[in-house]
């Protein structure tokens, strides 16, 4: 074999195996990034606080005892007007769950208690549901506070 011929073997061999290793890097790039996307999704902090299960019953207990008032989408001023967002829009989110489920049990001024239709579990459930609208940041303050007021 020719020296020429020689060289442009090794060319080739070097070449291929530079293409070898820019795919290994392009799938390993893919697999990282999917990955973090996955634990992403995962990570929705409402999920860290209720299995899916959970917040499953959650929604139903929502849409048959909660929404009329508080809005399909916790958008709040249904049907009773004064009737606040639990969304993140408005103040929901600044009440330890203690006090979220002290008023769900037992009502306040207008709004209906319902300690004696709901299981305690079906409260809780709703209030993992609902927090599934805050921000992870009003989230995060909302959690730390109810150290001090903890769910029952
Ligand atoms: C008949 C209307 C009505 C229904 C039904 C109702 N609420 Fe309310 N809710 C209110 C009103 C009005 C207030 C404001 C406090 C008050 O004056 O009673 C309120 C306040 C709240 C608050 C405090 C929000 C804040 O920003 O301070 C939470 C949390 C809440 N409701 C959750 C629920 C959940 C969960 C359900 C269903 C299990 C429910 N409500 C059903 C009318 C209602």
């Amino acid at each position: 074999m020719s020296n020429r011929a020689r060289k442009d073997r090794r060319k080739k061999k070097q070449a291929e195996r530079l293409q070898k290793t820019l795919s290994l890097v392009f799938i390993g790039v893919l697999i990282i990034g999917l990955a973090a996307w996955l634990s992403s999704q995962n990570n929705r902090p409402s999920e860290a606080l209720a299995s899916r299960d959970v917040l499953a019953l959650g929604e139903e207990v929502y849409a048959a005892n909660c929404a009329t008032c508080h809005g399909a989408n916790g958008e709040g001023h249904g049907e009773v007007e004064v009737a606040p967002a639990l969304d993140a829009t408005e103040h929901a989110w600044h009440h330890a769950d203690g006090q979220l489920q002290g008023l769900i049990v037992n009502g306040g001024e207008q709004m209906p208690p319902f300690g004696e239709s709901l299981t305690n579990d079906e409260v809780v459930a709703v209030i993992r549901y609902f927090q599934t609208w805050w921000s992870e940041g009003q989230l995060n303050s909302q959690q730390s506070l109810s150290e001090q007021d903890p769910l029952r």
